[in-house]
């Protein structure tokens, strides 16, 4: 890169020294030298319709147990991810069903995608076709990870995106809330009438006053209100959306990293190092939005089997992701077997329960499985009869190849030198540990005397400002977060 720039020597290049150098320099500093005017979710008092959502989120009187509602795995002091270090969440009508998969955060999902398959078209064209022909598009394709690195080989491939679980079966808020209420293993509801029974017996007059004196007459329709009603919530409350963090605070140019931090954000950032913002995006987007620390993606990382889940007992279980057991439809697509959605690592300090199977219990395990993964599998893995570790042990082999071995830090083998070093781990902690919501506001007046400048100037100087699936996400309002599931334009 430097040659180049030395033999051209032309204004195009000087802009872009220059253009580098800021980002060097906003990595390299305490106080963000190009503070930014955050383009955030309006803060308006919630909607009759949120304040029901509200309500019915926090009741458990809808659940067979009587005991369990949405915050009982969705805990509000959690940034309404899991309470406790359990992989998976005990519910059914006497608590003690297990779950599948850990409970992710609740928090950041108002600009999530509908799920589609393909590379990010502005003319939104995948609408029209249906998800079977967008994965059969993307055969002839060896494999469908996405290489960060190398922008041609993304645009060739055609990677799931978006949607909500960890495996993208569902678009909308709305839907969601659907399965938690009736799911055995969870609110285990019963039938809708029971359900709508007790809709009724509680909340009659507000389901009236709401939705017309004739809404009882379709069982259904309530459930859908009572759904659409717990979506507006998660959409309108600011605490679904604080963006408090001192990150938040340092983007603004309200806050000063710590040395630690700043190291870790660096080797967060760097593509010979950590590479995590290749996957959890950490700038501002082009249109001023804060970033979410997720690209909406979806990647098979083969994280070790987990012993803690009851299902796991059965050896012939598998949880493989987007080609299944939880979503149908793309079963025969069998690239994308292991593949989950990356998640956003906003308050992830919060959580003791890490990736789709929980198997890890603190950050230092989950930063030393991406440094080490592929150097010393066999911390993580266990060995078959012969001997031999059996990497990615939680897929059946034929789905082994899936796994991303091409992304950094996962391109790593025995014997070279690891993409972290401890010392780097323990700031890429610290680093993570600013993504917590709840920074005091003001708690540090570093840089008072600096104006946020326009919104360009950090997206400008940003090697990666913008993920290939956000650019498309600029309806003012996520009106799509709901019903529809398409963007509002
Ligand atoms: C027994 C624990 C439990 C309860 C109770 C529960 N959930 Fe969940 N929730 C989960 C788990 C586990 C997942 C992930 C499941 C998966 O990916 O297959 C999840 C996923 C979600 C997601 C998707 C989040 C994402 O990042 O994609 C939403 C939204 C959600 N739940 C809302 C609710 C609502 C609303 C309620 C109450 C009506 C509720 N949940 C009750 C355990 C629970
Ligand atoms: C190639 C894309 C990619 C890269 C690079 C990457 N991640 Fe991830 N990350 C993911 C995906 C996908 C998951 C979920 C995987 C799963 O559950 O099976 C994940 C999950 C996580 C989780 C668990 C979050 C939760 O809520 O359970 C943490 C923490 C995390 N990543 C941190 C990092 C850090 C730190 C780095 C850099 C060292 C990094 N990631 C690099 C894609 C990536």
């Amino acid at each position: 890169m430097s040659r180049w720039l030395h033999a051209r020597g032309t204004q195009l290049c000087a802009a872009l020294a220059g253009a580098l150098l800021s980002v060097g320099e906003a990595q390299a500093q305490a106080v963000n030298p190009h503070p930014y005017a955050m383009r955030l979710p309006p803060a308006q008092p919630l909607s009759a319709m949120a304040r029901l959502g509200e309500r019915l989120f926090h009741d458990p009187r809808l659940s067979a147990s009587g005991r369990m509602s949405c915050v009982s795995c969705h805990s509000p002091a959690h940034a309404y991810g899991p309470p406790g270090r359990a992989s998976v969440v005990l519910g059914g009508p006497d608590g003690r069903t297990a779950g599948f998969r850990a409970v992710p955060s609740l928090r950041y999902l108002y600009r999530q995608p509908p799920f589609t398959i393909g590379p990010d078209t502005e003319s939104g064209n995948d609408q029209y076709l249906s998800l079977q022909q967008q994965a059969q598009q993307s055969l002839g394709h060896l494999r469908a990870v996405k290489s960060a690195q190398v922008p041609q080989a993304a645009a060739a491939n055609l990677v799931p995106q978006g949607g909500l679980f960890w495996d993208g079966r569902v678009n909308t808020l709305q839907q969601e809330a659907n399965g938690p209420i009736f799911n055995p293993a969870e609110m285990d509801g019963g039938t809708t009438a029971t359900v709508v029974a007790k809709l009724e017996a509680y909340y009659r007059q507000d389901f009236e006053t709401l939705f017309g004196p004739y809404l009882f007459n379709n069982p259904k329709l309530v459930i859908d209100e009572a759904m659409f009603a717990i979506g507006r919530y998660q959409i309108e409350s600011a605490d679904f959306h604080p963006f408090t963090s001192k990150f938040d605070a340092w983007l603004a140019g309200r806050a000063r990293f710590s040395a630690a931090e700043r190291r870790g954000y660096q080797a967060f950032n760097d593509p010979s190092k950590g590479n995590c913002a290749a996957c959890h995006l950490d700038q501002p987007t082009p249109d001023g939005r804060p970033p979410l620390f997720t690209d909406f993606q979806y990647e098979a990382l083969g994280v070790p089997r987990n012993p803690e889940i009851p299902a796991n007992r059965n050896p012939r279980y598998v949880d493989l992701g987007i080609c299944g057991p939880y979503r149908t439809d793309l079963r025969t697509q069998t690239r994308y077997c292991g593949m989950f959605l990356t998640p956003s690592l906003r308050n992830v300090a919060t959580r003791r329960v890490f990736f789709h199977n929980g198997v890890f219990h603190s950050l230092r395990q989950v930063l030393e499985w991406y440094v080490y993964r592929d150097l010393q599998p066999e911390r993580f893995y266990p060995r078959d009869a012969s001997g031999h570790v059996v990497k990615y042990d939680d897929l059946p082999p034929r789905y082994r190849g899936n796994v991303d071995t091409v992304d950094a830090p996962f391109n790593r083998h025995p014997g070279d030198p690891p993409a972290l070093s401890e010392a780097q781990i323990e700031d890429v902690i610290a680093f993570l540990d600013t993504l917590t919501d709840g920074y005091p506001a003001d708690a540090d007046h570093a840089h008072s005397t600096v104006r946020p400048t326009a919104a360009a100037s950090i997206a400008a100087s940003s090697p990666a400002s913008d993920g290939p699936a956000t650019g498309r996400w600029i309806a003012e309002w996520p009106s799509y977060a709901l019903r529809g599931g398409a963007p509002a334009r």
